[in-house]
């Protein structure tokens, strides 16, 4: 019997014709199993609890996080690896980085991850930490970035922002692109209503962030961002747990 086969694919080797039609139909087979299932699901991220778009002020840090080149020296991504979760915590899950366009998993780590750095420090620190790196981490080599609390945050139009990652499928509502330049002030003013942001931005922080109530800087804006980052999925709570345990059972 095996040797029949050892026969038959002896044959099969030999007419090149062949070979090729029969290649052909097992690569095209397994193509359609891969890849015709992406057309029938919306999206192959799953949504986890928690997980919101980034408010106009959050976004507008985002952008000068970027513009900074931040990226160049620090990655934003959690590998599930012992050493990585034990120093930075819990690794990063697909969905927390699904409203980022583009995304800041980064390469290269020069400096920490920043993946889970929100609310790890105060809002002084960073403020202290961007202006002058090595008056609180003395052996520190990153840049000083003194001009980001001197200058006035001027994102240009929020509402032109939203409605454009909105086009990419963040799910800003109506309100969120119509109210964006004005939820862009209020998030960093301490004297304004902010009940109605919170609302449509769960766990938003609205406070003055960079030590100046009166004025808006890009430092209100970036300190924003980087006490965002990792905190909108409550990763401890017993649901994502559940959904841990199933992981490792399966
Ligand atoms: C030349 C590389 C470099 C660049 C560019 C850089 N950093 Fe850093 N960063 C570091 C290094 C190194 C450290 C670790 C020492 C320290 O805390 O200062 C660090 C630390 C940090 C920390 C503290 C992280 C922690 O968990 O302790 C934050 C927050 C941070 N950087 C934010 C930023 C932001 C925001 C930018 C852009 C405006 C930026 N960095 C640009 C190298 C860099």
């Amino acid at each position: 019997m095996a040797f029949s086969i050892m026969e038959r694919h002896k044959k099969l080797e030999r007419n090149i014709t062949l070979l090729g039609v029969l290649a052909f139909a097992a690569v095209t087979v397994g193509g359609i199993v891969e890849i015709a299932p992406l057309f029938w699901i919306d999206n192959t991220i799953e949504k986890v609890q928690g997980m919101r778009p980034y408010t106009p002020l959050e976004q507008a840090g985002r952008d000068i996080y970027i513009r900074e080149g931040c990226y160049l020296c620090h990655s934003q991504m959690i590998r599930p690896f012992r050493d990585e979760v034990e120093r930075y915590g819990h690794y990063s899950l697909a969905a927390e980085s699904m409203y980022d366009h583009p995304f800041q998993w980064g390469s290269k780590r020069t400096g920490p991850d920043l993946a889970r750095v929100g609310g790890k420090y105060s809002d002084e620190w960073h403020v202290q930490h961007l202006k002058d790196p090595r008056s609180v981490v003395p052996e520190s080599i990153m840049p000083t970035y003194q001009f980001l609390a001197e200058k006035e945050l001027n994102p240009g139009d929020m509402t032109a922002e939203l409605q454009t990652l909105y086009q990419v499928g963040v799910p800003y509502s109506k309100t969120d692109i119509a109210k964006a330049n004005d939820d862009l002030k209020a998030q960093a003013d301490p004297e304004a209503d902010t009940a109605d942001l919170r609302k449509r931005y769960p766990k938003a922080q609205a406070r003055d962030f960079d030590g100046d109530p009166k004025r808006l800087t890009e430092m209100d804006a970036l300190v924003a961002y980087l006490q965002v980052l990792g905190t909108m999925v409550d990763v401890n709570a017993p649901a994502a747990q559940e959904d841990l345990a199933k992981e490792k059972g399966r």
